[in-house]
């Protein structure tokens, strides 16, 4: 029988976006060699800022269309500052792609890595490894994602909407069931929080109630509630505690790069952004434009977010192997920090991006 294929369009995107990208593609077909049983073909298109310079629009003719097409988006970095569309706000189509494919389960992951950039001095920070579970089509971001859904915007007053709905909201909360399981696995204790204002808004009461409803279907899974300005505290005080925190699009803004920020910086922050059909993978950092061209870039928030990739395509189809590719990258990634071979400059190592990727290659073997 032959490999299974899959394909990946890929969008390098701005600034430090191309070399990210390719740390990330060399990576993933190291990891693919090692592993086997499977094929990718990068479908790349163009998209972003300097595009929309060059050419007056943001993705490439058929792109939009293409991406939708792939089994899986891995994205690099997307915006410049001095590029702005016509109403002063940035180029951003990868928003408009989360809210037309309802990529509704953003993944960021949370992990202190030995010999890493630790910001805690207690010991038991150096278990840190939790999943902020953050929604992202709804929330308090319904009236900002898209324009002319807010009903009062003038001068004199403003209303932007906190939107919660059963539909999304049973997804989200059981796709977070289903990540503590898998994690649970692989050795995780195998608890969801959920963390909401429920003790102050509807929104936040239905959002928790719809929260209970559901654990009732994974009863192998702990479950435990904590309100936002709480988990704030507890992030700091002992963020060791926690496995998955599932909650809305504006809290899980700001709690992950609060979480973000416990374990290093932006060049670590892996995310993936799921829906029912569609994942798109992408650095939670932006172009950097103020290191760009200069190879300083840390690319392991895009490596990482490829492996999620990889995990994802072998869970979605069934292929252990692309699961297992994803499982090699990031025990790479584990046993090349604990060996002293990580040393980015973001974390004023000597390592840029090309140093960085070749040192992980070579652990990847
Ligand atoms: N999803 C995205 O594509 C995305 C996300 C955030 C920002 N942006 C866009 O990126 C542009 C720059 O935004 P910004 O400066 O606010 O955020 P940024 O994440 O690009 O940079 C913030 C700081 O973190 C550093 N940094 C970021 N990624 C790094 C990495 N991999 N290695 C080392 N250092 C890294 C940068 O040098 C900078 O000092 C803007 O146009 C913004 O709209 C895009």
């Amino acid at each position: 029988m032959g490999n299974a294929t899959f394909n990946v369009a890929v969008i390098e995107g701005d600034g430090i976006g191309p070399d990210v990208i390719a740390a990330t593609r060399a990576v993933i077909e190291a990891a693919q060699a090692r592993v086997g049983g499977f094929s990718l073909n990068f479908d790349y298109h163009d998209a972003g800022a300097g595009y929309y310079a060059e050419h007056g629009r943001d993705m490439a003719p058929g792109s939009e269309e293409g991406v939708a097409e792939a089994d899986a988006i891995l994205l690099g970095a997307i915006g410049l500052p001095h590029i702005r569309a016509t109403d002063g706000t940035e180029i951003a189509p990868h928003l408009r792609l989360r809210e037309n494919m309802q990529l509704y389960a953003g993944v960021r992951p949370v992990k202190a890595y030995p010999n890493g950039p630790q910001k805690l001095a207690a010991p038991e920070a150096a278990k840190i490894d939790f999943i902020v579970l953050r929604e992202s089509t709804e929330g308090l971001f319904y009236s900002a994602a898209v324009h002319g859904r807010t009903d009062i915007a003038n001068d004199d007053e403003v209303q932007d909407i906190l939107r919660i709905t059963r539909p999304t909201t049973e997804k989200l909360h059981d796709f977070a069931f289903r990540l503590a399981q898998k994690r649970k696995r692989r050795g995780s204790p195998g608890l969801v929080t959920c963390v909401d204002k429920a003790n102050v808004f509807q929104s936040m009461a239905l959002f928790r109630k719809i929260f209970h409803e559901r654990a009732a279907a994974f009863p192998d899974i702990e479950t435990s509630t904590n309100y936002v300005d709480a988990q704030a505290l507890d992030l700091i005080r002992r963020p060791w505690a926690f496995d998955v925190l599932v909650m809305e699009n504006m809290f899980g803004d700001i709690l992950s790069d609060l979480a973000g920020g416990l374990v290093g910086g932006m060049g670590m922050a892996s995310c993936a952004e799921i829906g029912d059909s569609h994942g798109l993978f992408q650095p939670a950092h932006g172009s950097a434009p103020d290191i760009a061209g200069e190879d300083k870039a840390n690319p392991l928030a895009a490596i990482l977010s490829g492996a999620l990739m990889l995990d994802y395509l072998g869970e979605r189809h069934g292929v252990e192997q692309l699961t297992n590719a994803a499982l090699e990258i990031e025990s790479a990634v584990e046993r090349a920090f604990a060996a002293g071979e990580m040393r980015p400059m973001e974390f004023g190592g000597d390592q840029g991006t090309k140093a960085l990727t070749k040192a992980l290659l070579a652990v990847l073997g």
